[in-house]
């Protein structure tokens, strides 16, 4: 089980990554645009962006955008996770927008949350890093139904 933290310089690429995927953000109803860059195991970058819809319910988070496009490449083992969120516009800083609690119980299907890393990013020099564990504690996951 990995507990290492990741190393700096990668923390800062996934939270590039994830701003640019921000730009991609289709939120023309809560004009709040999400972006998201999801490490796989092996070293791979799935990025991701939320994606409105008129109709509201179907909208997607940026984090689940991330985490569908890489299972649906047959990727299922991942390390880490950047998120970066906040008002569509010029904004001096962007606020440290956690995943919602959805996106958490993606995250707990895929991920052991004692060691799966999330960045909440304000920018490449801004940013905490929690463990899936601290932001959903006693989650529910596969494992549960084992019995
Ligand atoms: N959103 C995300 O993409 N990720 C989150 O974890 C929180 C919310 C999106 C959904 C919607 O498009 C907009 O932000 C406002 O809720």
């Amino acid at each position: 089980m990995e507990k290492v933290r990741l190393k700096e310089e990668a923390i800062q690429e996934l939270i590039r990554k994830a701003l640019e995927a921000r730009t991609y953000s289709y939120s023309p109803y809560s004009h709040f645009e999400v972006g998201a860059a999801l490490l796989s195991k092996e070293g791979q970058i799935f990025t991701g962006c939320n994606i409105e819809n008129a109709a509201y319910t179907p909208t997607n988070c940026g984090e689940r955008t991330a985490f569908f496009k890489a299972v649906s490449e047959g990727v299922k083992e991942f390390s880490a996770i950047a998120v970066v969120a906040g008002p569509a516009g010029d904004l001096e800083e962007l606020p440290m927008g956690a995943p919602c609690g959805v996106c958490r119980q993606v995250m707990m299907e895929f991920c052991d949350p004692k060691s799966f890393q999330v960045i909440l990013a304000a920018s490449p020099e801004k940013y905490e890093v929690y463990t899936l564990e601290e932001l959903l504690p006693r989650g529910f996951g596969p494992k549960d139904l084992e019995g």
